[in-house]
């Protein structure tokens, strides 16, 4: 059964699918929002071999004509170069203003496209159909398209919202654990900030979701839809309470930078800590209680996410490296970094005071130089 729920931003209002075996109708079920019978589909090396396939026989089976351009796979694949090259194609391939852009894939795909079609001819329709449980959760809804650039990730880019999401989630049984793993940190993300009902759910059935439960992922892919839907119609552009879809991410970023974006920290993975670290300045300020970190804690470590930071062949982390790349991060209001604290689990709230001793001191201990030069532990961040 596939279930359905309504972004509402007036004129760009969209809906949202979710279910099991939903590819087969795709086309069935874009067709009434296109304004044209032509489609332009993006994808990438990974997917292509797995569910291309299947989604041209839905075009056909809609009547609708088809193209399209397989990319390399890889975050190397959100750069300027490549938004050149997309665009280029696009137009060698006669796409016209009412020609939808299909973005058939995971973030990497979603965001590249996204702020194609949003370029292309000042704009043309725009498809999302996420193939990774990250992108159903998060990337995929909300319209934040976008690419790297040498000063960091997602720095260029667009709010232009899809005309409809697709999320099949037999989609993600072709994803390898650690990729399901690093989009299940995103869907742990909604019930710490605003929902403990649906933390305590994905306590109970976090790990059969994870080992392939096909119930529970869509129960999990709707509830984290939902819960982003309310997020983005309430802050569309975020100019406020949408940055609560950063928990995590500020600590997180800084990681994935520092490390380069390489093999030793999925997004997920780097998310994970960082909502942890997040949890704990939390308590470190007084403000969140110590067995809310920990059952955080626990639940991550329950569903095979990290919870300290990775040993690192290349150089040791460096609390004070962390905190410039928070500065450089784009949730940063007059000079100050934008933190997204927790009274509790279900409870988060923005600050930008966030004092930096204390900061600093957690990282420290995170990073290990704290045990190294002998200063006493408060229990360990992340
Ligand atoms: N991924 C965060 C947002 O869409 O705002």
């Amino acid at each position: 059964m596939i279930s359905a729920i309504r972004v509402l931003l007036g004129d760009r209002s969209y809906d949202i699918h979710v279910g099991q075996g939903l590819l087969a109708q795709a086309g069935t079920l874009m067709r009434p929002v296109l304004s044209s019978g032509s489609v332009f589909v993006v994808t990438d090396e990974n997917v292509e071999p797995l569910h291309l396939a299947k989604l041209k026989d839905s075009l056909d089976a809609a009547g609708l004509d088809h193209h399209g351009v397989v990319l390399p796979a890889g975050e190397q694949t959100k750069s300027f170069a490549h938004l050149e090259a997309l665009l280029d194609t696009m137009l060698d391939a006669g796409c016209e203003r009412h020609t939808a852009v299909i973005a058939f894939g995971g973030g990497v795909v979603g965001d590249l496209a996204g702020l194609a079609a949003s370029l292309l001819l000042r704009g043309v329709p725009l498809v999302q159909i996420p193939t990774t449980l990250l992108s159903q959760v998060d990337s995929s809804v909300g319209g934040k398209t976008g690419i790297n650039t040498t000063q960091g990730k997602n720095l260029v880019g667009s709010f232009y919202q899809p005309r409809i999401v697709l999320a099949d989630t037999d989609l993600l049984e072709t994803l390898s654990p650690r990729e399901l793993r690093s989009g299940y940190a995103e869907v742990v993300k909604y019930g710490l900030i605003d929902d403990p009902g649906f933390f305590l759910w994905l306590e109970s059935h976090g790990k059969s979701l994870l080992a392939g439960n096909g119930r529970k992922r869509k129960h999990a892919v709707l509830t984290s839809c939902a819960a982003k839907a309310r997020v983005v119609m309430a802050d569309e552009r975020e100019h406020g309470s949408r940055a609560l879809l950063n928990l995590g991410h500020t600590f997180g970023h800084a990681l994935e930078a520092d490390s380069g974006y390489g093999e030793l920290l999925t997004h997920g993975e780097a998310v994970s800590i960082g909502m942890l670290m997040a949890f704990e300045l939390s308590r470190r300020l007084g403000l969140c209680p110590e067995e809310d970190v920990a059952r955080l804690r626990r639940h991550l470590g329950q569903t095979g996410l990290p919870t300290a930071l990775p040993e690192r062949a290349d150089m040791p982390w460096n609390a004070e490296r962390l905190m410039e790349h928070f500065i450089r991060d784009k949730k940063v209001r007059d000079g100050k970094a934008v933190f997204v604290l927790a009274r509790g689990i279900g409870k988060a709230f923005l600050s930008a005071e966030v004092p930096e001793d204390v900061l600093l001191a957690m990282l420290r201990e995170a990073t290990g130089e704290a045990a190294a030069a002998g200063t006493p532990g408060a229990g360990g961040a992340a």
